[in-house]
Order: C-alpha cells, then sequence, then structure tokens
C-alpha cells in the first residue's frame, strides 16, 4: 500500500481527483493518510475534512525563520509516514533537505508542457497568461519528480491541450485542468503505486 501525502494551498482541485480517482479504483494500492497546507482558508482542507482525511496547516508565516518552518514541516511530514509526496498546487518552496531526504519520492503537477512556461514565477495563472501572450496553439500539463530546482525534476506524464479562439486565461486553466491536470495526477500515482516508474540517468521511465 503506498501512503501519499498531498500538499495543497488553493481550491484542491487536483487533491479532489485523487480523492474520486482512489474511490473508484482508478488509483489502486494507495491511501491519502495526510493533506497539509500552507494556507488554513485552503478550501483543499474543506475537502480533506469532508472524506475524514487527516489535514493539517502549517506555514512559513508562523515560525521566526525559514530554517525553523523548513525544520518543523518536514518534522510534520516524517509523522505521517508517507511513501510518496504529491505536490498539488503547494506554493511553498520545498526545503533541500525535504528533497533530498524524500529523493524521486516527491511529484508535482504543473500546468504547462514543461520546459514551456515553467520555473520561477510560473505558477497559476501567469503560466496560462503567458502561453497566451506568446501565442502557443497546444498547452497542456506535466507531471514531474521533484528535485532542488523549480520545475526541473525527471517528467513522469505529460499531456496536451488545444488553444481556442477567443481563451481568456481563466478559460485556458480550466481546460487544462479538466483535460489534463486531473487525469495524469492520479495516472502518475497509480503508476508509481503499481511500482511501474523508475528514474534512469535522470529521466522517469514507466515500466
Ligand atoms: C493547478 O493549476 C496546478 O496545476 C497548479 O496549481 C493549481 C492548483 O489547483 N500547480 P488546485 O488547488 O488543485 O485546484
Amino acid at each position: 500500500m503506498l501512503n501519499i501525502v498531498v500538499l495543497v494551498s488553493g481550491g484542491g482541485t487536483n487533491l479532489q481527483a485523487i480523492i474520486d480517482a482512489v474511490s473508484a479504483g482508478e488509483i489502486t494500492n494507495t491511501k491519502i493518510s495526510g493533506v497539509i497546507s500552507n494556507n488554513k482558508n485552503a478550501y483543499a482542507l474543506e475537502r480533506a475534512k469532508n472524506h475524514g482525511i487527516e489535514n493539517l496547516c502549517i506555514s512559513p508565516k508562523d515560525f521566526p525563520s525559514r530554517a525553523e518552518f523548513n525544520k518543523n514541516f518536514l518534522e510534520a511530514v516524517d509523522r505521517l509516514e508517507p511513501d510518496l509526496l504529491v505536490l498539488a498546487g503547494f506554493l511553498v518552496v520545498i526545503p533541500p533537505e525535504m528533497t533530498e531526504k524524500y529523493r524521486n519520492r516527491i511529484i508535482n503537477i504543473h500546468p504547462s508542457l514543461i520546459p514551456s512556461f515553467c520555473g520561477t514565477g510560473y505558477y497559476g495563472l501567469k503560466v496560462h497568461e503567458a502561453a497566451l501572450s506568446r501565442g502557443v496553439k497546444v498547452v497542456g500539463a506535466t507531471v514531474h519528480f521533484v528535485d532542488e530546482g523549480t520545475d526541473t525534476g525527471p517528467i513522469i506524464l505529460q499531456k496536451s491541450v488545444e488553444v481556442e479562439q477567443g481563451d481568456t486565461p481563466e478559460v485556458l486553466q480550466r481546460r487544462v485542468m479538466e483535460q489534463a491536470e486531473w487525469k495524469i495526477l492520479p495516472r502518475a500515482i497509480d503508476l508509481i503505486a503499481n511500482g511501474r516508474v523508475k528514474v534512469e540517468d535522470g529521466k522517469a521511465v514507466i515500466l
């Protein structure tokens, strides 16, 4: 059984996709053992509570230094004994000590086809604003392992989505969520839960 802990900061639609996929048997061999948010107002926490999933809020704002937050954050994660950490719209930088301890056991969903529109400053609507500004015809989402960089770890799954005439950033964001994010994140978790993903020479391989 793969114990996963989902880290969230916002509405939690990706968390909901994971919850629903576990309930529907689309994600097998997996238990959501906790949800952690840095934002006490994140609706994602309500989604966890609605499904009886242990949840907690821990924010850098609650600590005198980032180092103090990082220490407490890692302890909070360790207490839940995760096999896999899932970043689903989590907006806090993962401490290097966590990346090291959970090497190739942290995944992230990014709302673009990495390496496009990713890295520092590319998150949420900003990603879709940049895509529309550049005039690309195809966008999408990426699930990747998290390393010390920003959106730089081995890519596990990607799914493309068409840009349509007249798209606003909000409309495009929703389509990318519906057609890509909510599909490939659960799929990636199921593949990992069933031992079908390995990292070779810095690349993720699906078995
Ligand atoms: C999603 O667009 C995801 O790609 C990005 O942050 C957003 C989170 O949305 N990482 P939600 O909280 O899962 O609804």
